[in-house]
């Protein structure tokens, strides 16, 4: 516990200048005029994966037939299907809330694509009131992902989202 503790403290400081405000600037730009829903995710998970320090995943699960399947993503070979009662991606589906995860080896259910994973940060996709999939990203650093950082990616994820309704 001590020891996440510490992580947290100092992923406050190192990690306390990320700039959403811009990125999600960036992102906009980037999106603007395509409407290719495969390649805007693409190019959404590689700014998210340029822009992030200690990533070791980002990437989308869609909703189809009751499950996550896998999408576009940045980051080492992954699961492809999730059930909606696994996983911190199915929680974030069935309660319809962020999961912003500091330690997921303290999180029962968690699935390890990656053993490399630490902590994670999963946000929903809603668009048109209907949950669609989410974001999941990972780190190889315990509480690397902080209030702000999760403010700042549903910022970035509002502005995709409501891109993705004109997406075909
Ligand atoms: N850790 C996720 C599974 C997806 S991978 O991290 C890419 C989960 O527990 O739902």
């Amino acid at each position: 516990m001590q020891y996440l503790q510490i992580a947290l403290y100092i992923q406050e400081i190192v990690f306390l200048n990320t700039d959403y405000s811009l990125i999600s600037r960036q992102i906009e730009s980037l999106i603007d005029g395509e409407f290719d829903s495969i390649a805007v995710l693409s190019n959404f998970t590689a700014i998210l994966n340029q822009a992030l320090d200690n990533l070791n995943w980002v990437g989308f699960y869609f909703l189809k037939d009751n499950q996550l399947v896998l999408g576009p993503f940045q980051g080492n070979v992954a699961c492809y299907r999730i059930p909606l009662d696994k996983g911190v991606c199915g929680k974030a589906v069935t309660d319809n809330e962020t999961q912003r995860i500091d330690d997921v080896h303290a999180f029962a259910g968690h699935i390890a694509c990656d053993s490399a994973s630490e902590s994670e940060l999963v946000i929903p996709l809603v668009v048109n009131s209907k949950i669609i999939g989410v974001l999941d990203i990972d780190s190889p650093i315990l509480g690397r992902f902080s209030v702000e950082d999760q403010t700042g990616l549903e910022l970035c994820v509002e502005k995709l989202v409501k891109h993705l309704a004109q997406c075909h």
